[in-house]
């Protein structure tokens, strides 16, 4: 039997409503190899600055390219780095990103925006120089800039987390920055002064690795010619020293690298390209009309805020302007934190609710964050339903988590919520994670002999298929 008529009888729907081709075409692909091992991924601007849990770009490539036609619209309600939305703008199509976090805004922005390569190297060359004149001779200047720059609270997360001389250096970059007046020209910069300090390894700060939800600070800093710089009274009594150890790294030297291997990716104007639209909004309420998308491809977070976007990227956004207490207050708002209280919950469908019931015996409190992450993720997916139009899909990708030991199995919760509220799951297909390039959550990286972290090493692949009219068990 063909996948269209066994769904007709699985999910009791008309088969008429089902359109053939195009449910073939979603079940081919998503069993088709999602792994994407040893497939070039920094191509175009895609490597401009990391970001957690990014998916690899021909993920979203391979569905846009089958699923849609030039100038058909493609929406990632959790945009990230935009990963999603670029991929749509080289294939012609319109791109649609949202998401809650500064950083990754700016980042989805700038990585789908044309530049001038000239003018960029010129400002390049000018914010280099001046930067390395005032480092040189006008460091006094330059403490009494950082004194006067931030807040007492942010001025004590900078203290904790850079070296002195790193945080004259970066001032010293910013200055430059801050004074170029096309808004575009300057983000872009910003963009590469940020992504010196958020790497997997923490950069130019003292973070030993930013993918973790607590990242840790080096508490020995060698210089490149491996003479000690810091943290003598660790030396002899700390056995575990390769761990906390750093190299001290110069931003002026790391911008500059960085800016010269970002150049060559930057895209070239091309005039069949469709400008994206990429802005604040929350994926619980979407701003768009009905029925009005045509392909969604999304990765959420992971339930319990296995990855704190907002804990990795305040590293760069203090330095932006930004005040740390601010931006503690906006994680509150990302799918997946741990707040509860005074939290509307969801009814949840049964496998779902019997997964909280699970976890909620063994310690209520992660319980309830794990009904938050699921109630979340509901109105997310009733948003998605509501945006697409009928006989189109949805691509969630998602990890699960284990919480007091108990697997989430998210993939299976996510795809019973959306069959509640009206979609088709054809398939859920599996992709290996690549351990050496994905920042994962902590966790992610030892033991890897348990099947419970050997699942963890895999992430799924939902496809969500809105019929033309909504399934009998549609709640909408
Ligand atoms: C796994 S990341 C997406 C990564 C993306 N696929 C990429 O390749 O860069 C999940 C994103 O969801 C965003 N997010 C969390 N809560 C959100 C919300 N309520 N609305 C919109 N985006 C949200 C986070 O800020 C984060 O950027």
């Amino acid at each position: 039997m063909k996948v269209k008529e066994q769904l007709a009888i699985q999910y009791g729907v008309d088969s008429i409503l089902l359109k053939k081709s195009y449910l073939d075409k979603l079940t081919e692909l998503l069993q088709s190899d999602l792994d994407f091992h040893n497939q070039r991924s920094n191509y175009s601007s895609h490597n401009l600055h990391s970001f957690p849990a990014k998916f690899p770009p021909q993920l979203p490539k391979k569905f846009i390219l089958e699923l849609t036609t030039p100038q058909d619209i493609v929406l990632d309600p959790m945009a990230g780095s935009g990963t999603t939305v670029l991929e749509a703008f080289l294939a012609n199509r319109k791109g649609i990103g949202f998401d809650i976090d500064p950083l990754a805004i700016k980042l989805a922005i700038i990585k789908t925006t044309i530049f001038n390569r000239k003018k960029l190297v010129e400002y390049a060359r000018l914010i280099y120089s001046k930067a390395q004149n005032e480092i040189e001779y006008k460091s006094e200047y330059l403490d009494k800039v950082l004194k006067s720059h931030f807040d007492s609270r942010t001025a004590q997360f900078i203290d904790y987390w850079f070296l002195p001389e790193v945080q004259r250096e970066l001032i010293a970059l910013l200055n430059q920055i801050v004074k170029i007046k096309d808004e575009k020209i300057r983000s872009f910069f910003e963009v590469i002064f940020s992504s010196i300090i958020i790497t997997k390894t923490g950069g130019v700060s003292l973070a030993l690795d930013l993918a973790h939800t607590r990242p840790h600070r080096a508490k020995i800093i060698f210089d490149k010619k491996h003479k000690l710089l810091f943290g003598e009274e660790y030396l002899d009594q700390n056995k575990r020293r390769d761990y906390v150890t750093k190299t001290f790294r110069s931003p002026l030297e790391e911008f500059e690298k960085k800016f010269h291997t970002s150049i060559n990716g930057l895209l070239e104007y091309d005039p069949a390209r469709i400008d994206p639209e990429i802005r604040f909004c929350d994926s619980q309420q979407l701003q768009l009309p009905d029925c009005s998308v045509d392909l969604i491809v999304t990765s959420p977070p992971y339930a319990s805020n296995a990855i704190d976007y907002m804990r990795a990227h305040k590293f760069s956004l203090v330095w932006l302007g930004y005040q740390v207490d601010n931006l503690t207050l906006k994680r509150k708002a990302y799918i997946g934190g741990e707040l509860v209280s005074n939290f509307l919950f969801e009814e949840l469908p049964d496998f779902s609710k019997e997964k909280v019931r699970l976890v909620s015996g063994i310690d209520r409190k992660r319980g309830n964050v794990l009904k938050r992450y699921y109630s979340e993720m509901t109105r997310a997916l009733k948003e998605m339903y509501r945006v697409l139009r009928p006989g189109k899909a949805a691509i969630v990708v998602v990890g699960s988590s284990i919480m007091r030991g108990i697997d989430t199995e998210t993939h299976k919760c996510l795809a019973e919520i959306g069959e509640n509220l009206g979609f088709i799951v054809p398939r859920i297909g599996v992709r290996k994670l690549d351990r050496n390039k994905r920042m994962l959550p902590a966790g992610m990286t030892t033991d890897l002999n348990s099947q419970i972290q050997q699942r963890m090493h895999e992430e799924y692949v939902i496809g969500f298929y809105k019929a033309s009219e909504p399934g009998p068990r549609g709640i909408l």
